[in-house]
């Protein structure tokens, strides 16, 4: 249910039709649907029901306060990777005692902040930055709580960018070090261990990895146990995959069903960082067709959103569908759309069969996650627009970045 439907030959997202998003607001722009992502939140959340949890929305997913906002309201926690991103939660009313902090690279300063408001834990990656916070929360007469990230080394059998399960991986603690580095952690005088947790990989379309990774990080909770370290709580990381071509990846009720008899006779808060599958397939990328351009070889779309509004197709070469706002009844060709960019990669979808003509509106589907925020100004092209549909009103989220904008900061040198 992605609440982005055809009525009858027109693409609606809720109850408003695109094409008047685009005389509106112009293109391009991204469009979000609220009832798509609070509807993928309450399902994790009533899937999950029978044990204790919390749902923590992944905010590099879609950080705009808006959706943060929507899904804080429902009472999400939130995973978070900077300061950036608390400090988003916070601004757009996310309860900070529901933050997880990930990240290999956390600064003092940024561990200062999330002392400072009391974020839920730490997801501590390596043994180094467990010293450094023990330091920075002494500082403070402060006890840091934590979780420590380890690795499992599960093949999420995904795209290697963003498979993070495996030794070869930046991410983490390797198993085998897991005991002893928690072992030094219950000495030390500012850490209090809550959890552990693992996160393999994004757009998992199958349950077994999530599961494999689960007993093998609870076997490690169970060795903890036997020292005397006794855990709270225990993160799986990132959520389900979702359909962007013919994927069928497990629903809610699979997901909870395979996991949650493993943690039936536990005393352990579960936590989840869904992000793509919360807002993914509620928002897609509204273009332009600027241009229909033809050689020999090929036909072009050249439409007026490019790799640095939504990169995922150059960066990944992943597959997201592109779909006319109108559907029209006139021949059918095959075209690379393409946007303005100087790049031969600049592409958001290849060899795709469509019945358009200059001036018609298209969109790209499943944007709604790591579209936006992976979005760049390269060729000094302002970030556009987005825009949230409820029911049969329009709220301009953010709005269109003026060419001033983009030179904000900068300055020459004196004469
Ligand atoms: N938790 C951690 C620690 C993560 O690193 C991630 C994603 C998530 C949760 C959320 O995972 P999800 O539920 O969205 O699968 N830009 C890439 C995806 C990168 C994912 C990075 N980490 C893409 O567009 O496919």
């Amino acid at each position: 249910m992605t609440q982005i439907n055809y009525r009858k030959n027109e693409l609606f997202v809720e109850d408003i039709a695109l094409s008047s998003i685009a005389k509106t607001y112009n293109t391009p722009c991204y469009v979000y649907s609220r009832k798509a992502i609070e509807s993928n939140w309450l399902a994790y959340d009533q899937a999950l029901a029978k044990h204790d949890h919390l749902v923590c929305y992944a905010v590099k997913a879609n950080s705009n306060i808006a959706v943060i906002n929507l899904l804080a309201r429902l009472g999400s926690g939130f995973d978070i990777v900077s300061i950036g991103e608390l400090e988003r939660v916070i601004r757009a009313g996310g309860d900070p005692a529901k933050v997880v902090f990930a990240g290999v690279a956390k600064r003092a300063d940024e561990m200062r902040r999330a002392l400072e408001v009391g974020i839920r834990c730490f997801n501590v990656e390596s043994e180094q930055e467990l010293e450094r916070l023990n330091l920075v929360a002494a500082n403070m007469d402060l006890k840091a709580p934590i979780s420590i990230r380890v690795n499992p080394d599960v093949d999420a059998g995904t795209h290697p960018y963003i498979s993070t399960g495996l030794k070869e991986n930046k991410f983490g603690i390797a198993m085998e070090q897991a005991l002893s580095v928690y072992q030094r952690a219950a000495k030390m005088n500012n850490i209090e261990i809550i959890g552990t947790g693992c996160h393999i990989g994004s757009q998992l379309t199958g349950m077994e990895p999530f599961v494999d990774a689960l007993k093998r990080v609870l076997h490690l909770a169970d060795q903890l146990e036997a020292e005397g370290i006794t855990l709270k709580q225990i993160d799986i990381g990132g959520g389900l995959g979702i359909c962007y071509n013919n994927e069928v990846p497990p629903t809610h009720q699979e997901y909870a069903d395979a996991i949650l008899p493993l943690l039936a006779d536990r005393d352990l808060t579960l936590l989840i960082e869904p992000g793509r599958s919360i807002v993914g397939n509620a928002g897609v990328l509204l273009t332009e067709v600027e241009y229909l351009k033809s050689n020999d070889e090929k036909s072009f779309a050249i439409v007026d959103a490019a790799m640095n509004d939504l990169m995922r197709p150059s960066l990944y070469n992943a597959w997201q569908n592109i779909q006319p706002v109108v559907i029209k009844d006139i021949t059918e060709q095959e075209y690379d759309v393409v946007g303005p960019v100087c790049e031969t990669g600049d592409f958001l979808g290849r060899a795709r069969s469509l019945k358009i003509e200059q001036g018609d509106l298209l969109v790209v589907r499943s944007a709604g996650a790591y579209g936006f925020t992976m979005s760049s100004t390269y060729n000094s092209r302002p970030r556009i627009a987005e825009i949230l549909i409820d029911t049969d009103q329009a709220h301009l989220i953010r709005r269109r970045e003026t060419i001033d904008e983009l030179m904000v900061g900068e300055s020459t040198l004196p004469k």
